[in-house]
């Protein structure tokens, strides 16, 4: 073999592993609901596995459209491409998205008591979700599997919580339950729409650090909404601001940083510095 062989080859092998290890890719993404006008416009972005990339724009900017989009849980109209785990999801069908969405995707949202359902106890909601994603029918095997997750999550009292509903738990309590629901499937892409604005900073603190552990061991790309510059910071690899529906900035976090390239961005990190200093 000669040695510009050798050199193509190995090209070659980094944009094939570089291909099959992109949770996400998103290209040329348009987005607009009924009125036709656009309210996000031409957003290309990847997210490989076990990274982080965090979504950050002011309030209206299309962030949690983007999320719902990009796996069609949304009303609007849709345009650009979309690959889940090397998918395109736009060219499925119904059930096909469905199954790609069940087995590989889960979402962690920003109020955990909204998400879960009030009256349920933990063990019922917990039970429907881990059995209809693995397709698990066995009804110990089910009970087992969500005692582990909720082990996995550091709640290993789970005998006690079984039984309550959200109401009688606290909410970073309840975010460790969605969060142990979103790992029954070992995701390839997990959605993290502001997931502890809800939360005081401490639970913000134990919960991110929880995701990023997790992710460690399963290696799930993850899509982190936020608005605190702060926590971005501290548990994302990679950063795009949002701005008026388009990306301006996208860079790894800490070039970002110091390098902010666009005034919006400058002022975003700005205000950060200034509520730590108030601090
Ligand atoms: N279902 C909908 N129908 C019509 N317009 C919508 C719908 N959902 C969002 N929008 C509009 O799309 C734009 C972007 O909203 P989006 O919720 O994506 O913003 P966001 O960046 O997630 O904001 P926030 O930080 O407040 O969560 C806003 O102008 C909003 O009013
Ligand atoms: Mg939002």
């Amino acid at each position: 073999m000669t040695s510009q062989n050798s050199s193509l080859e190995v090209y070659l092998n980094i944009q094939m592993f570089s291909v099959l290890e992109k949770a996400l890719s998103v290209s040329d993404l348009s987005v607009g609901y009924q009125d036709k006008k656009s309210v996000v416009r031409n957003v290309s972005f990847d997210i490989l596995r076990g990274q982080t990339l965090c979504l950050v724009g002011e309030s209206g900017s299309g962030k949690t459209t983007i999320a719902r989009a990009v796996v069609g849980l949304s009303e609007a109209w849709i345009q650009g491409d979309v690959r889940i785990d090397g998918t395109s999801v736009f060219d499925l069908d119904r059930d096909a998205k469905r199954r790609l969405l069940k087995k590989k995707v889960s979402f962690i949202f920003q109020d955990p008591f909204g998400s879960l359902v009030p009256i349920l106890t933990v063990g019922t909601q917990m039970k429907r979700v881990v059995g209809f994603r693995n397709g698990l029918r066995d009804k110990t095997v089910i009970r087992q599997r969500c005692f582990d997750l909720l082990a996995r999550v550091g709640m290993s009292d789970a005998e006690n919580i079984w039984n309550r509903t959200p109401a009688q738990l606290s909410g970073g309590m309840c975010q460790r339950i969605m969060i142990a629901m979103a790992m029954c499937v070992e995701p390839v892409l997990v959605f993290a729409d502001e997931p502890t604005s809800a939360l005081d900073a401490m639970t913000q603190e134990t919960i991110l650090s929880l995701l990023q552990q997790l992710q460690g061991t399963s290696r799930f790309g993850m899509l982190f909404i936020t608005h605190d510059m702060r926590l971005a910071a501290k548990y994302s690899d990679m950063v795009a601001v949002l701005y008026n529906g388009e990306i301006i900035e996208l860079n790894e976090i800490h070039r970002f940083i110091r390098e902010p390239k666009t005034e919006y961005a400058k002022q975003l990190l700005e205000s950060a510095k200034r509520l730590s200093v108030a601090f």
